[in-house]
């Protein structure tokens, strides 16, 4: 399978998070690329078979989380995504509150199917994460 990972970064650690989604994508054979929401080209991306959209968790740690400004003028940027499966994720410190959810609205506004949603309390993807890529084929 063709992914590709997008993320926003502000201090690294969304940035590790995706880097580490890559090796497990790659473990599990498949070819993964991952770029910043700066450099990545909506083009390119629509090309993908799995789209991944990560970004750090902005708000007021227990109340009002959302997703960064970055990672939602990147979604509003793609064309439509009519049928393609796409993951959402994170990295927090306390709560994540309602930031994967807006991710998702997003992406399904543009016919996108989410086929994940994970968070990450720190640079390290999860067990969950694990299963959904052994589980991909
Ligand atoms: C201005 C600001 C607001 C934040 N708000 C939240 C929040 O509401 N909830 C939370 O769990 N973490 C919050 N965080 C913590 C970051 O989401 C977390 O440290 C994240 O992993 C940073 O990712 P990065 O290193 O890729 O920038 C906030 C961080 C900053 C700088």
């Amino acid at each position: 399978m063709n992914i590709v990972i997008i993320y926003d970064s502000s201090t690294g650690t969304t940035a590790k998070a995706a880097e580490a989604m890559r090796k497990t994508f790659e473990d599990q054979g498949h070819m993964c690329r991952v770029q910043s929401v700066a450099k990545a080209k909506p083009a390119d991306v629509s090309e993908a078979d799995l789209i991944c959209v990560g970004c750090w968790v902005k708000g007021l740690f227990i109340i009002r989380q959302h997703p960064t400004e970055g990672a939602m003028r990147f979604v509003e940027r793609l064309g439509a995504l009519s049928g393609k499966n796409v993951v959402v994720f994170c990295t927090y410190k306390t709560a994540v509150g309602s930031a994967l959810r807006q991710m998702a609205k997003a992406l399904e506004g543009k016919g996108a199917q989410v086929v994940g949603q994970f968070k990450y309390r720190g640079p390290q993807p999860n067990n969950k994460f694990a299963s959904f890529a052994a589980s991909l084929t």
